[in-house]
């Protein structure tokens, strides 16, 4: 059975790839900051043959991101996909001339930083995969080929998470370890908002599909409905 983590996964996109993997019967390792919010979300992923464990993981502290590896590591030896799938949007309506450094910091903090220090801290349980999949969820919010001027905050920590992919995909290849960003499109949740076109289901997709069927020479790539589009 393949085991997979994904962070931020009590609500939005995080929890409908839970909900695909365990149909996908692999062995998931839900994470959020609050784990009584993912006790409450047992009813929508319903019954399926994978097995779900409710892990406490907030990516914004190493220290608690490294005991919760730690924790992993001692009773697991081996993590086949990692999803950083946590974020935050906080500044939708403000512009770089304004925004605050308290909420440039928190978003550099979850955004970017939380993903780097999530898959640094489990990196010697995704070295003992055979097949490891890291897949960064991040944004054409981030893409500096089409950017504007919208959320300058989120915009600016998607694109440097769009660089850690990078860096990270040419350091880890070696190791066989498949490093890739996925934006997943506009996506009706509590971040996307009720005005989103696509479904949860839409939003997983490219996730998925990287964590289960994409082939493992795909590295160092942004994906968008399963395509490689422009950094
Ligand atoms: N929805 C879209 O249209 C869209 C478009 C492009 C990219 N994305 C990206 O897709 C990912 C998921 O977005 P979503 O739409 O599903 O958003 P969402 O519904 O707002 O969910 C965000 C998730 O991240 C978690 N989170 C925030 N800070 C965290 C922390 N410090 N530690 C652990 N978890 C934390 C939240 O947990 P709490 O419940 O505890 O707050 C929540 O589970 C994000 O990276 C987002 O940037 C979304």
């Amino acid at each position: 059975m393949k085991r997979a983590l994904v962070t931020g996964a009590n609500r939005g996109i995080g929890l409908e790839v839970v909900r695909q993997l365990l149909v996908r019967e692999y062995e998931v390792f839900l994470t959020c900051r609050n784990p009584q919010k993912g006790e409450q979300v047992l009813d929508f992923l319903g019954d399926s043959t994978g097995q779900l464990h409710i892990i406490e993981l907030d990516v914004s502290e190493e220290e608690l991101v490294n005991k919760a590896a730690r924790r992993f590591a001692e009773r697991y030896d081996r993590l086949d996909v990692l999803v950083n799938n946590a974020g935050v949007l906080l500044d939708r309506s403000e512009s770089i001339l304004s925004v605050s450094e308290a909420d440039l910091n928190e978003t550099w903090n979850i955004n970017v930083l939380g993903a780097l220090r999530v898959t640094r801290a489990f990196l010697p349980v995704l070295r003992n995969s055979e097949d490891a999949r890291v897949i960064n969820v991040s944004s054409l919010a981030g893409q500096l080929s089409s950017m504007g001027v919208w959320a300058p905050a989120y915009s600016l920590s998607k694109t440097a998470l769009n660089a850690v992919t990078c860096i990270l995909a040419n350091e880890l290849s070696s190791d066989g370890i498949a490093v890739n960003a996925v934006s997943p499109g506009w996506i009706k949740t509590d971040m996307g908002g009720l005005d989103a076109p696509g479904t949860l289901e839409d939003g997983a997709d490219t996730i998925v599909w990287l964590a289960e069927e994409a082939p493992s020479s795909l590295v160092g790539q942004f994906l968008r409905d399963r395509k490689s589009v422009p950094w």
